[in-house]
């Protein structure tokens, strides 16, 4: 299998790349990233030199660098694209990079199917596109109902994927995932956010009444999931890759606290609310492990409690971004000093 990850060097992506290569001998990957804040070559390190695996820097919007990586590879049999802006509160400040990322380039990046001989492409999608539900779970057949500008423009890019299957026979699918956790999730998000804060002595800012419900899912689950619509899924369709784990963010907040040995009152800062939150998501997902053969394996207390000692342990990795560049800085005081 000669594959193209696009977004490779990003949390879920990453994962993908690291675990693919270490269970097919057989597999080759040319990772295409932008490299954007949230992309990090130190995510790629452990397969850096693999003779399997080789970096493309590129946009995923930019169909020349896109066609020119798919023929350096001698061509791909598959396209997975991870890449995308992801970060909801990022959506809400900064909204353009999203339409231009998420929409735009996965119109590019279907051209590219059309126009290459390639077998499939797996479009990486979330479950936050069908919104929020009070009670009961989407399946793959609701309605699309995205309530952020991240969520509406994932939500696009699923719109292109049928379309094009639909008007060009493209062979392309869409899996949609829940919440993720794991080692080398860039720290906006909420589990690194409070872990890295947390170890060093900084508030965890906890919007709301902190009742908002996620449906948590390990990354070695997710990419199983991503894996297995490569291989098993049928083009034209949707999977949704959930981890049956649902929890409120002070049920999280309690764990990670609990683990580190710090107390609720002197470690969480209730701030001003996300514009828009979603209060539950939740999805079925019986046509993954009927189609696919796919189910979540990671026990959660004990996959959230070993990522927290990842980011205990690994300080090297976040200590860089959090202090590095700036941009990280840059953010916590575009968004967070106007919660407090
Ligand atoms: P991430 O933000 O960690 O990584 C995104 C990657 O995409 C980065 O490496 C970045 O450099 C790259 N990228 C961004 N714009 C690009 C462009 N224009 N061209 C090429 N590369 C570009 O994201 P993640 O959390 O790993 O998410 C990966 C995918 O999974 C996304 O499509 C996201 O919508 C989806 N998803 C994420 C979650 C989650 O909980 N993190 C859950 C469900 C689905
Ligand atoms: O559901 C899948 C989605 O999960 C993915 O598509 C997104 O890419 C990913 O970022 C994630 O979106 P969320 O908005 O659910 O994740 P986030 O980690 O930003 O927030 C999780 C919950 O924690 C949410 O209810 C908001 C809350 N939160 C988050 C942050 C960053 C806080 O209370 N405080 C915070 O500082």
């Amino acid at each position: 299998m000669r594959l193209l990850v696009c977004g490779g060097a990003g949390f879920i992506g990453s994962a993908f790349v690291r675990r693919m290569l270490a269970l097919h001998d057989d597999w080759q990957i040319v990772v295409l990233d932008k490299l954007t804040y949230a992309g990090n070559p130190d995510n790629l390190k452990p397969v850096k030199d693999d003779p399997r695996f080789r970096f493309v820097h590129a946009d995923i919007c930019d169909a020349a660098a896109v066609d020119a990586a798919i023929e350096r590879a001698g061509g791909v049999d598959a396209i997975v694209n991870f890449a995308a802006e992801t970060h909801v509160d990022r959506s809400i400040a900064e909204p353009e990079a999203f339409l231009k990322t998420d929409i735009l380039g996965t119109h590019t990046l279907l051209e590219a199917v059309r126009a290459h001989d390639i077998w499939r492409m797996v479009q990486v999608s979330t479950d936050e596109v069908y919104g929020s539900i009070d009670e009961g779970s989407f399946c793959e057949t609701g309605r699309l109902n995205p309530s952020s500008p991240y969520s509406a423009s994932k939500a696009g890019g699923d719109l292109q994927v049928l379309a094009y299957h639909a008007t060009y026979g493209v062979p392309a699918l869409i899996t949609r995932g829940s919440n993720t956790y794991g080692p080398y999730q860039y720290p906006e998000k909420l589990v690194p956010l409070f872990v890295t804060n947390a170890l060093e002595g900084e508030k965890l800012p906890l919007y709301g009444d902190g009742l908002n419900v996620r449906d948590w899912l390990h990354v070695d689950d997710h990419v199983d999931g991503i894996a297995a619509a490569l291989t098993a899924g049928e083009p034209g369709e949707v999977y949704n890759i959930g981890g049956g784990n649902e929890r409120t963010n002070r049920e999280i907040t309690a764990i990670i606290l609990e683990e580190l040995g710090l107390s609720w009152d002197t470690s969480v800062r209730s701030v001003t609310d996300r514009p828009g939150h979603d209060r539950r998501y939740s999805i079925a997902c019986d046509k993954a492990r009927a189609e696919l053969g796919w189910e979540p394996r990671v026990d959660f207390d004990e996959g959230l409690r070993q990522t927290i000692r990842w980011y205990r342990d690994n300080e090297w990795w976040w200590r860089k971004i959090k202090h590095g560049t700036g941009e990280f800085a840059r953010w916590r005081k575009r968004w967070y000093e106007e919660r407090a």
